[in-house]
């Protein structure tokens, strides 16, 4: 069956499930108001986006950066060419920060409009951000040289992985508060509310 070999019809499947369930919801239970649809689909796309993020960055830190220290440069090579794992890995990964981040504004301009900001969401948010600037700004263009995606010269591309890997070792040290006080926010704010 298509779905269990190519991973795009994996990912419509869990769509196509997910839509039969609210749309039983919608039927059978007291369903969603047409003033919670965008709210409920930013939350449901900011978590999707989220886990696909911070998953890939635990994936780079706690699993492939220790495992390359020992592969050959042959198969370093073929693992950063075009279609290979390193650059769908990096795929997923930006454009998960990118995803989150577009809906977890969204989400934060909802709790602007209803004065339900919390000083803890802005310290998860604010957190979060800096992480999606470093994926954006210092990860990814760095990881370009490395790749050979960019022109660059040997003692540029050792500077270049050096600079990524401190940009993404400090994403994983900020993601632990980001997510306590992401998810504490909404349900036992332990700064409180600001408006
Ligand atoms: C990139 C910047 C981010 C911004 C601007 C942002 C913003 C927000 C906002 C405004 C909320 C809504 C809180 C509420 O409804 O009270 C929220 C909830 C949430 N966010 Fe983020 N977020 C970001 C990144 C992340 C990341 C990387 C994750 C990791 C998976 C994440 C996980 C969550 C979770 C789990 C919730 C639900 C909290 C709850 O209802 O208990 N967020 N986010």
């Amino acid at each position: 069956m298509g779905i269990f070999q190519d991973h795009r019809k994996t990912i419509t499947a869990g769509f196509v499930l997910a839509l039969l369930f609210i749309a039983a919801g919608q039927v059978a239970g007291q369903g969603l108001a047409a003033s919670e649809v965008i709210a409920a689909l930013a939350r449901w796309g900011h978590f999707l986006a989220g886990i696909t993020w911070i998953g890939l960055l635990y994936y780079f830190n706690f699993v492939q950066t220790p495992a390359f220290a020992s592969v050959s440069a042959d198969t370093k090579a073929d693992l950063f060419k075009e279609g290979g794992l390193v650059r769908r890995a990096l795929w997923w990964f930006r454009w998960g920060a990118m995803f989150t981040l577009i809906f977890g504004l969204i989400l934060l301009a909802g709790l602007i409009k209803e004065g339900r900001v919390s000083i803890d969401i802005m310290i998860g948010a604010a957190l979060a951000i800096i992480m999606w600037f470093n994926v954006w700004f210092i990860i990814w263009p760095a990881q370009k040289k490395v790749l050979g995606i960019v022109e660059a010269s040997a003692d540029e591309k050792a500077a270049a992985a050096k600079r990524a890997l401190i940009a993404s070792r400090t994403n994983v040290i900020l993601s632990i508060p980001m997510l306590f006080f992401m998810a504490a926010s909404a349900h036992f704010p332990i700064f409180g509310f600001i408006g």
